[in-house]
């Protein structure tokens, strides 16, 4: 497995469409519908700066996760659309080398027209969420029971959602109703069940791998064509999610979680929050990538290399 991260992705085979702080997306032939190819790299951000180097295979966790979740949540989600066509790019679409360069860290995805809010949803209170309930015993202004406790169980999931900001701003925190004014009263019904049945349908089958998901951020996009709201981009990753051990789970304090924790730390104990250029040392890139394998590992249920194995050329 490739040890160096691979940072930046250009294909001389296919246009590029766009670049996000992780992923780098092409436009593909058109087919019987029109696609993209989904690749995503090993860059990292924090406080929503992109660091300078990368975490090695981190883009091929990511993809590898996000397939195995788009199988499971097809299987458990009934009336389910989502963007996942297959893993890779079309036969003949590009060259041999870009095809060893993207193997495990692309996927062929339906093209949809994205909604611009970032559908979180919540089963477990931490985070901006724990800030506000202490200030106003609200949770993106919904009213929550009193005599909550930091990391406890919600009730019940909510979903909170957020705007989702542009390339370096921040997204900021809204009601359900204010998601409604963005999207539209149709379409933010249908995304609010669809982001709680995904994490329901989530955190049920993480609880059976020991993991509990504390939080998470869906996007959904729309087929235009059939009006239908389908699942888009990375599910249920350690960069959309706060994942904890349901070991070493204990309410009424802060968790390890299974993510950018150990670099966060690093960033904040040196200064470095949200500062532009920073490169990690390469034993806080060692500690975030074997977080995010052994997260990997325990919910997908095979080693990465295993996985990785299983990926057809
Ligand atoms: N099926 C799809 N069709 C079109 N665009 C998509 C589809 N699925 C996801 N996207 C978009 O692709 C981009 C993915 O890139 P990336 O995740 O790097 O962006 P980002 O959101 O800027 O970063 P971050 O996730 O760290 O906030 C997002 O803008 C997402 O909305
Ligand atoms: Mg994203």
């Amino acid at each position: 497995m490739a040890s160096e991260a691979l940072s930046s992705i250009t294909l001389a085979s296919l246009p590029a469409v766009s670049q996000g702080k992780v992923r780098d997306l092409f436009s593909l032939p058109d087919g019987p519908t029109p696609r993209l190819l989904f690749v995503t790299s090993d860059r990292i951000s924090a406080y929503d700066v992109i660091l300078k180097n990368g975490i090695p295979s981190k883009g091929t966790i990511l993809t590898l996760l996000s397939a195995k979740w788009f199988e499971v949540l097809s299987s458990r989600v009934p009336g389910l659309k989502h963007h996942f066509i297959h893993l890779g790019p079309p036969s003949g679409t590009v060259t041999p080398d870009e095809e060893q360069m993207l193997r495990g860290r692309s996927m062929t995805v339906r093209r949809l027209k994205i909604f611009p809010i970032e559908a979180i949803v919540r089963g477990y209170i931490t985070g901006s969420a724990w800030s506000e309930y202490q200030k106003t015993q609200t949770i993106h202004g919904l009213p929550q029971p009193a005599g909550l406790a930091h990391c406890q169980q919600l009730p019940r999931p909510i979903y909170t959602p957020s705007t989702k900001a542009e390339l370096g701003d921040k997204d900021i925190n809204i009601s359900p109703d204010e998601a409604k004014a963005i999207v539209g009263e149709k379409y933010a019904a249908r995304i609010e069940q669809l982001a709680l049945a995904c994490y329901n349908a989530g955190a049920a089958y993480a609880a059976e791998h020991g993991i509990i998901i504390a939080d998470t951020k869906f996007e959904f996009g729309l087929d235009e064509e059939t009006d239908e709201v389908y699942l888009v981009d990375e599910v249920l990753t350690p960069d959309s999610s706060r994942f904890w051990s349901k070991a070493d789970y204990e309410v009424g304090r802060e968790q390890d979680s299974f993510d950018k924790q150990v670099l966060r730390n690093w960033l904040t104990e040196n200064g470095l929050k949200g500062k532009p250029d920073v490169e990690m040392p390469p034993a806080v890139a060692e500690k975030t990538k074997a977080r995010y394998t052994e997260v990997f590992e325990r919910l997908a249920g095979v080693s990465l290399e295993e996985a990785l194995k299983n990926v057809a050329n």
